[in-house]
C-alpha cells in the first residue's frame, strides 16, 4: 500500500470517527437548550386611564377590550371560548334593553366570532354559535409606580367589577 493511500484511508477513518463522536453526543448537547415556549406576560401595562375615549378600545396585540363609561373602566377578552379565534366588536345603533340569565342589562353592542359565528352580548354572555361559554373578564388595576391601566389575565373577575380611577 502506497503513502497516499494509506493516508486517505486515515484520515477517511479519523473522519468517520468523529462524525461518529458528534452524532453519539448531539442529544446530549441539544438538551442542554429546552425547547421553551415564550408566551407574553400575563399582567401588563395598557396606558393611561386618560388616553382611553369613551366607549370601547381593542387591543389588538393583547385581544383585549377595554371599555370606558366615564371614570369606571373594565376589560372583556377578545378570546372566543369555543376554539380562541379573535372576537370583533360590533356596536349597534342603538341601546337594546337585554334580559341576561333573569337580569336587565343595556347592550350597546355585541361580539362576532368569524371563524365558527359565535355571538355574544357586549358583557360577555354568548347567546349563538358553538362557543360553550362568555368571554372572560380580566382584572384592570392601576400601576403604582406610573398611575397606567394594568391588565392582570391571571385574574378574572365577575360582570360587576368596575375599576374607578
Ligand atoms: S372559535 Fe369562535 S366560534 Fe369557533
Amino acid at each position: 500500500m502506497d503513502d497516499s493511500r494509506r493516508s486517505f484511508l486515515t484520515r477517511a477513518t479519523q473522519g468517520l470517527l468523529g462524525f461518529g463522536f458528534l452524532a453519539g453526543i448531539w442529544p446530549y448537547l441539544r438538551s442542554l437548550f429546552p425547547n421553551v415556549l415564550y408566551e407574553p406576560p400575563l399582567r401588563f401595562k395598557v396606558g393611561a386611564p386618560a388616553q382611553y375615549a369613551e366607549g370601547v378600545t381593542f387591543l389588538d396585540d393583547r385581544r383585549v377590550y377595554i371599555f370606558r363609561e366615564g371614570n369606571a373602566f373594565h376589560c372583556v377578552s377578545g378570546v372566543c371560548s369555543h376554539l380562541g379565534c379573535t372576537v370583533k366588536y360590533s356596536p349597534f345603533r342603538q341601546v337594546k334593553e337585554l334580559t341576561v340569565r333573569d337580569l336587565s342589562y343595556s347592550s350597546k353592542g355585541e361580539f362576532h366570532c368569524p371563524c365558527h359565528g359565535s355571538k355574544f352580548y357586549d358583557e360577555g354572555t354568548n347567546y349563538a354559535g358553538p362557543a360553550p361559554g362568555p368571554l372572560k373578564w380580566h382584572n384592570l388595576e392601576i400601576s403604582p409606580e406610573d398611575g397606567q391601566l394594568m391588565v392582570n389575565m391571571r385574574k378574572d373577575v365577575n360582570r360587576d367589577f368596575r375599576l374607578v380611577v
